[in-house]
């Protein structure tokens, strides 16, 4: 949520900042600003709307020139999107941009109009300027130290100050940060994409530690001001792999790479055809030890859980419950040091995860993390990571993120499945191949959209839509519902197929188009009934099913197939043609795909 971005060096820095700021646009695009040291004054030029709106202002009303400054793109939390709460914030003697929430910002700010301090937006942002502004004493590593033992609540900063022409201050605390350094020149930035046209080379900023940026480099503190050293970083993927390519859109892209992501993530897990989790210390016999399992996360990552979850309790027989993170971190959870808690995350930055992963290790449980952002939060702060590698995500809707988890979740149900002794090694070697085989079907369903476009044009005007499954196509439902409903804006709903005749299939007419997923073979005839009582009652019926399946013509009005695997592994590749569907209604609809409304791609705040 908001991105920051800030530059010290040779380079003219307005150009900098816009180039850096467009690629931060996924984590918000309410507003957008920067502010220069032109001439030694502090400038500033922002506007509500996208980076391009910013643009638009400048070409209007003059651009900024300088070689230090910061910049944002935001997405609203305190005060509404608009010219006034757009970031920069400050004034002419200390100027910053904010990723984060100040909780206490009305008692900051109730202190501050005391001292005869004015404010002209509604941000929680402009509390800290002024209080940096108020402690600043002509030495701002002391100012920030002071303000950061005031502030409550979550907070990356890039702040400039008038008597330091040629430095950006940089801190954080629960909101990600990094420092990278170029030839001359240093960077700070929220995601690693923003920098990769300068340099793949960063510093993770931990909790608390001040970074000042000058042009011969980059010095850093801890929060009692002692200068410290840092490990430097480099990136493992370069601007290309950040670019939409010839695509039109990063979603479409981003479906496109998912092949060669499961390829990426699964290969270096897997020794002699088995399940090798060790890299991260899951050792089978560590594996054995655990009593429940709890999977903790948000939105797409929790449906990945709900996969996880069919899959491990099918496989290993050990019981595990799934939880959305915001639900979990507040429902005072019974967990045990024998209990094994699984947090999932892109971005490694939610918030709500990261606090639900906070929780479970101070209950003295496991924690491990399948996160795909190298160095970020959660991966940090977990007992064992394993890392899925799908490049950057940029898109809000995630496709290739969900298609990775998935095929970790796979490869840790059969490693527990066989150190529990449910299934033989035979059965763990079939499963793991059968498993290498998707990425090529999924390359396969890819490459023939027709189907999934034909049903986007008969969904485009519809409002309300159902999905419907069983068992493993329940959970997948609910993913194709997500992905549908956030880029395309029609209302959706997943139900479980057997459920509907208890209240919901009411809602059932003409008007309701229902998309059914039946990849698994013993529901298959079960939710094959459901899909004719709604095809009975005028519903539009979509069937999603495997290849080889005798589907009686008059059960739908179409039906899309997908390569057929063991019934385990349906999910991975029945949700591309989900992930299609939405994908191609979206653009049918002229939605801006990648960036829907009133979303961000990293929820860093609760
Ligand atoms: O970065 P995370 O995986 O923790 O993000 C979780 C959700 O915010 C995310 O999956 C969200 O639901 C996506 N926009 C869905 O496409």
């Amino acid at each position: 949520m908001c991105g920051i971005v800030g530059y010290v060096g040779s380079k003219e820095c307005t150009e900098v900042l816009l180039n850096s700021l467009s690629k931060l646009e996924y984590r918000g695009y309410d507003s957008a600003g920067i502010a220069v040291f032109e001439n030694g004054e502090i400038k500033t030029r922002k506007a509500k709307g996208k980076i391009a709106d910013l643009v638009n202002k400048m070409e209007k009303e003059g651009t900024l020139s300088g070689h230090c400054g910061i910049g944002h793109t935001r997405w609203a939390t305190h005060g509404e999107p608009s010219d006034v709460n757009s970031h920069p914030h400050g004034n002419a003697n200390v100027t910053i941009v904010h990723n984060g929430i100040i909780e206490n910002y009305k008692k900051i700010k109730e202190f501050l109009v005391r001292k005869g301090y004015t404010f002209e937006s509604e941000t929680d942002t402009e509390t800290v300027a002024k209080l940096l502004d108020c402690f600043y004493e002509g030495n701002p590593l002391q100012a920030i130290q002071r303000v950061i033992d005031e502030v409550e609540g979550s907070y990356a900063l890039g702040i400039m100050f008038k008597d330091y022409p040629d430095r950006i201050y940089a801190v954080r605390k629960d909101s990600p940060l990094i420092v990278a350094v170029g030839e001359g020149e240093s960077f700070i930035a929220s995601d690693v994409p923003a920098i990769l046209k300068y340099t793949k080379n960063y510093y993770l900023l931990d909790q608390d530690e001040i970074a000042i940026l000058k042009p011969d480099g980059v010095e850093f503190y801890d929060d009692h001001g002692t200068r410290i050293k840092k490990q430097m970083h480099i990136a493992d993927f370069d601007e290309e792999a950040a670019k939409k390519g010839n695509f039109p859109h990063y979603m479409i892209k981003e479906i496109h790479d998912q092949p060669s992501a499961v390829k990426t993530t699964i290969t270096p897990r897997i020794t002699n055809g088995m399940p090798d989790l060790t890299e991260c210390g899951m050792t089978y016999d560590r594996l054995k030890s655990y009593e429940n399992i709890f999977v903790v996360a948000c939105g797409t990552a929790m449906h990945a859980g709900l996969v996880g979850k069919y899959v491990i309790e099918k496989t290993a027989r050990i019981k595990v419950t799934v939880d959305v993170a915001s639900e979990f971190r507040y429902r005072d959870p019974i967990l045990s040091e024998k209990d094994l808690v699984i947090l999932v995350s892109q971005s490694g930055e939610t918030a709500d995860t990261l606090e639900a992963l906070r929780l479970a290790k101070r209950n003295g449980a496991d924690t491990l993390s399948i996160v795909n952002v190298k160095g970020s939060s959660i991966a940090r702060e977990s007992d064992m990571v394993l890392y899925t590698h799908a490049g950057p995500e940029i898109s809000v809707a995630s496709t290739k993120a969900y298609m990775v988890q998935l095929s970790v979740f796979y490869l840790i149900a059969f490693a527990l499945a066989y150190a529990n002794e449910k299934i033989t090694e035979d059965e763990c070697r079939r499963l793991v191949a059968q498993l290498q085989e998707v990425p090529d079907q999924i390359e396969a369903i890819v490459a023939k959209p027709d189907d999934c476009q034909y049903v986007a044009s008969k969904l485009v005007n519809t409002e309300n839509l159902l999905y419907i499954g069983r068992g493993l196509d329940y959970a997948l439902s609910m993913e194709g519902s997500l992905k549908l409903k956030e880029i395309s804006y029609i209302h959706s709903e997943s139900y479980a197929a057997g459920e509907l005749k208890h209240g919901t299939i009411s809602l059932v007419t003409e008007e309701m188009p229902v998309i059914a997923v039946a990849t698994q073979r013993e529901l298959f005839d079960k939710t094959i009934s459901n899909v004719k009582e709604v095809k009975a009652r005028g519903a539009y019926v979509v069937l999603v099913t495997h290849e080889g399946k005798d589907v009686d013509p008059d059960a739908a009005d179409c039906v899309i197939t997908v390569p057929s695997i063991d019934d385990l592994l349906m999910p991975m590749t029945a949700v591309v043609p989900l992930q299609l569907i939405a994908y191609y209604t979206s653009v049918l609809r002229g939605n801006d795909v990648d960036k829907p409304r009133n979303l961000a791609k990293s929820v860093t705040v609760e």
